[in-house]
């Protein structure tokens, strides 16, 4: 559906998209993660038709960039990173004015489309209201209506849960869940979680380059931190218990937790290979009178392959 090859971006002589490729099928929903100055919102520019790339092709169903950039732009719905809302506007007369410019000229049409959009992002309530007296997460539902006008087949949204409260981000998660089971979306984010529930596939991008492009599962599967086994034990000394973990396997990091109740010793086990080591740490507790208050398999692993990938010293 999406296919960029070699794409790379000078700013001046400043290189931001450095040769880029990547292929994004129909109806897969990806997340372009990257920290700040990664080159994410450059790319997503380039891919939606505003900026020029310095080098490298950008091909999307049979089109072609530039020759093709207007009937590329007219299958893509684009919510920037500030999505440009009119503030004095109310909402129902926003939608009415972009429906308007983008050529939805029947009444009775934009009367249906409204009716589908408010549906989508829960406008229902806020139709009446000025955009400016709006919270950032309705906002951005605003925002959101606006790229979906046209209902294009590629969404592509920069950062659209950026600066949002844990509600809202997982209202609009749920937006582009349930846009995305039809559409191709492409979003840019550094809230890894965000990206691991909402995405089927994750490109992590840094100084411009895409450093991972994988499953959430596979990045997890590939990394050099496997999975964290948090553990906490009752009755036992914090030097024998650390010395038992460490003795069932030497590629185990056995390290010391803040205690997570008062009274108790807790660890976290880096399991750095694929063997799932529950049961070795089970049955040697077993044979011990501590009592197991915590024990659980956590995925921290994502956090680490970012941070590991995109530190500065990388
Ligand atoms: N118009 C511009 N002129 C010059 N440099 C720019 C311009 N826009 C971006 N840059 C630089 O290019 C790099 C990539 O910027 P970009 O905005 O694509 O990053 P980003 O991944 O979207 O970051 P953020 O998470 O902060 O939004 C940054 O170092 C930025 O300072
Ligand atoms: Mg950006």
């Amino acid at each position: 559906m999406i296919e960029v090859k070699k794409l790379t971006k000078y700013y001046k002589d400043f290189l931001a998209v450095d040769n880029i490729s990547m292929t994004i099928r129909k109806g897969e929903i990806l997340g372009l993660l990257g920290p700040n100055g990664a080159g994410k919102t450059t790319t997503l520019r380039m891919l939606t038709g505003y900026f020029r790339p310095s080098s490298g092709s950008i091909k999307i169903k049979n089109f072609k960039m530039p020759e093709d950039t207007i009937k590329i732009k007219s299958l893509i719905g684009y919510l920037p990173e500030s999505a440009p809302l009119y503030h004095n506007m109310l909402v129902y007369d926003y939608l009415e004015y972009i429906a308007r410019i983008k050529g939805i000229d029947d009444k009775e049409k934009r009367y249906d489309r409204f009716l589908q959009l408010s549906d989508l992002c829960g406008l229902s309530s806020i139709m009446a209201k000025p955009i400016a007296n709006l919270s950032k997460g309705l906002k951005q539902r605003v925002g959101l209506a606006h790229a979906m006008m046209t209902d294009p087949e590629i969404l592509i949204l920069d950062e659209p849960t950026s600066g949002l409260d844990p509600n809202q981000i997982a209202e609009i998660r749920d937006i582009i869940k349930s846009i995305g089971k039809e559409k191709t979306i492409i979003f840019s984010t550094h809230i890894l979680s965000e990206a691991e529930a909402t995405c089927d596939r994750i490109a992590i991008i840094d100084k411009g380059k895409v450093v991972a492009d994988d499953t959430a599962t596979h990045l997890k599967q590939n990394s050099k931190h496997n999975s964290v086994i948090k553990l906490s034990l009752k009755g036992a000394l914090k030097e024998d218990a650390a010395s038992l973990l460490q003795a069932i396997d030497s590629s185990l990091d056995v390290k010391n937790a803040d205690p997570v109740e008062e009274g108790l010793v807790s660890f976290e086990i880096i399991n750095s290979g694929n063997r799932d080591f529950r049961p070795d740490i089970y049955l040697k507790i077993k044979e011990t009178d501590w009592i197991i208050a915590q024990f659980s398999k956590e995925s921290q692993a994502l956090e680490k392959i970012f941070r590991e990938l995109t530190s500065k010293e990388a």
